[in-house]
């Protein structure tokens, strides 16, 4: 796997002198986000889970007005629905009426914006949505599920035409639009028997080979029954690597924690032609000439055990091809972070290719969710890589035999440390009249977390041609930030640097690093439908296992030694020149690493039992 960052740095010596029209850009932004279709407000009301007795709800509210520096929602229940406890929301209950008051750190709620919070509550009888949610007063319409649609809303952005790395310019990025999707029913995309969200009502399978090792470290069992993906990352992977599990292995084992109830098992695709084009660490097999073998010799053998009517009964989530097409976007040419391998699988078409044939042959099979690999936030986060992202995932959807109902949803921060959300700061925030997005850290960045960054990736996605019902997935599994460095509250305010470093839960060195974070903790556990369009938090990178050898270390997967894993090294264009921050005596990727495991449950947030 390979995290790499985008062309910015090129443009970074032009922001400063431009930074004046930017502010301006931006504050007019505003302005354009009340779209004339929009309700005032939205609400997703998702009951996460529920045991008869008592539930854990989550709460998801999409400002379609002007900003606020402050918020109150309510509600009433049918019920006799109690909270309980509650988190990132003050929350107050009188008889059947709830208030939900913005947190200090949570106040701020841009135009386009969204806010989340959650809380457990106990009932009897029977545990009703409510029917209506108010904002500060004002009535919204609720997200059930989808039916609702896209509420529009592109909220600018940068409306200027120079502004550096955004040379995207006029089309800013659309933070507004769809909040359904997440929540159950039919898709309506044409997919027969698939259900909206392949997370609601199902168990995650077990991988009982990463649940092995995960029990044989001190304090493992904590975790060793948390769902993560299998990785089909060589074709031998399909027959089992080296006496472990096969496909069909996992595949009846899944059947067998299925139980009569419903499960979803998840696999990585992950073994293109020229495999991580931009790195080393996670070179594959095939050559980059080899879309034939990958073919015939990889997807056609996993289709067929798919498609084998004793596994009819399984719900199963492919993440495909992690990092490719987001490498042909950023990586391919024009860029200062341009490699000659990226370049070749432009031109060869390959990865193109490639990933249509999956979605093609897989989508397919009427039980398999195909959810695409989009990078990360501080990846396609500015608007010169977002827009001609979206082109291209359209582009491979709808090309090659494959079709936008191929297509379940999209895949966010696999095997990257970026938190879901930051709590402490918002992109929103500005410092002595300096917009974060100045500071160094976010660098002209749209989005400081994978949510807000899921949920605008959503909706233009949606608008590209994608079906409604798409729904977003992200890799949660090492994004914690938990520990003794993680933030309190936001950083003080003498400047927008100090507010920003102050703030920031992600304590990386550079976001731009990718290998083996130190100070990395578990993030949220695996929860369905955990906000609105959002089908998953998930653990696609199964915790322990490294990102890429530290030192070169002789192997025959094909994996590289990519110095942004050498705690020595520092840096390239890909990380402002920083030091990488990676952990010291890493194995090769994919290996046990036993002491990053130590560290991922140490730094846990929310922390471990
Ligand atoms: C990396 C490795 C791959 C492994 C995966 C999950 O991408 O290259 O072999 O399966 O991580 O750990």
């Amino acid at each position: 796997m390979s995290r790499t960052t985008t062309s910015r740095t090129a443009f970074f010596a032009a922001l400063a002198v431009v930074a004046g029209a930017t502010g301006t850009a931006f504050a007019a932004a505003p302005g354009a986000a009340a779209s004339a279709e929009s309700v005032p407000c939205s609400v997703d009301y998702t009951v996460q889970n529920d045991w008869g007795s008592g539930f854990t709800a989550a709460v998801t509210v999409t400002n379609n007005g002007a900003a606020k520096s402050g918020w109150s929602v309510q509600w009433s229940y049918a019920g006799n629905q109690q909270i309980t406890n509650g988190w990132n929301a003050k929350i107050s209950q009188s008889g059947a009426d709830v208030t939900a008051d913005n947190e200090s750190y949570n106040g701020s709620l841009a135009s386009g914006g969204t806010v989340s919070f959650g809380f457990n509550g106990s009932y009897s009888g029977t545990n009703a949505v409510p029917a209506t949610f108010t904002l500060d007063g004002v009535t919204c319409n609720v997200d059930d599920g989808g039916t609702g649609g896209d509420t529009g809303g592109s909220t600018g952005g940068d409306t200027g035409g120079s502004t550096g790395g955004d040379t995207g310019g006029s089309t800013g990025g659309s933070t507004g639009g769809d909040t359904g999707g997440s929540t159950g029913g039919d898709n309506g995309g044409g997919n027969g028997s698939r259900v909206d969200n392949p997370y609601v009502g199902a168990k995650v399978y077990v991988n009982p080979e990463w649940s092995a090792n995960a029990a044989a470290e001190p304090g493992g069992s904590r975790i060793a029954d948390e769902p993560t993906a299998v990785w089909l990352d060589r074709i031998a992977a399909i027959q089992g690597v080296n006496g472990g599990m096969s496909l069909r292995d996992h595949l009846d084992e899944a059947l067998a924690q299925k139980g009569s109830g419903e499960l979803t098992i998840q696999l990585v695709i992950y073994d293109l032609p020229g495999r991580d084009c931009a790195a080393l660490a996670s070179n594959g097999e095939l050559g980059p000439d080899d879309l034939d073998r990958y073919k015939s010799e990889y997807i056609d053998p996993i289709a067929d055990i798919l498609s084998d009517p004793a596994y009819a009964g399984l719900r199963i989530a492919t993440v495909i091809e992690p990092d490719s097409l987001p490498n042909l976007v950023t990586n391919a040419g024009g860029t200062n972070t341009t490699t000659d391998n990226c370049v070749t699988m432009k031109s060869n078409g390959n990865y193109e290719k490639g990933v249509s044939y999956a979605l093609d042959k897989l989508g397919a099979i009427p039980n398999v969710y195909n959810y695409i690999d989009a990078g990360h936030h501080g990846w396609l986060g500015w608007d010169s890589n977002f827009d001609p992202s979206v082109q291209e995932f359209a582009k491979v959807a709808t090309t090659n035999g494959a079709s936008v109902d191929d297509v379940a949803g999209f895949i966010v921060n696999t095997a990257n440390y970026s938190p879901v959300k930051e709590p402490y700061f918002s992109i929103g925030d500005s410092v002595n009249g300096q917009t974060v997005r100045q500071s160094k850290w976010v660098d002209w960045n749209q989005y400081v977390d994978e949510q807000s960054f899921a949920q605008a990736l959503r909706s233009s996605l949606v608008s590209a041609g994608f079906n409604s019902g798409l729904g977003m997935l992200i890799d949660t599994s090492r994004d914690g930030w938990g520990g003794s460095a993680r933030p309190t509250g936001p950083g003080p305010t003498t400047s927008v640097d100090d507010y920003v470093d102050g703030s920031r839960i992600d304590r990386r060195i550079h976001a731009g690093n990718w290998c083996n974070q130190s100070g990395a903790g578990l993030g949220e556990r695996p929860t369905a439908a955990p906000a609105a369009g959002i089908d998953a938090y998930v653990w696609v990178k199964p915790p322990g296992e490294s990102d890429g050898s530290s030192s070169a270390i002789a192997n025959d997967e094909g994996k590289g030694f990519d110095r942004m894993c050498d705690p020595t090294y520092g840096g390239n264009s890909r990380n402002g020149n920083n030091p990488t921050g990676a952990l010291p005596d890493a194995p090769v990727a994919g290996h046990w690493f036993s002491a990053q495991f130590q560290q991922l449950m140490q730094n846990a947030y929310p922390p471990l039992p």
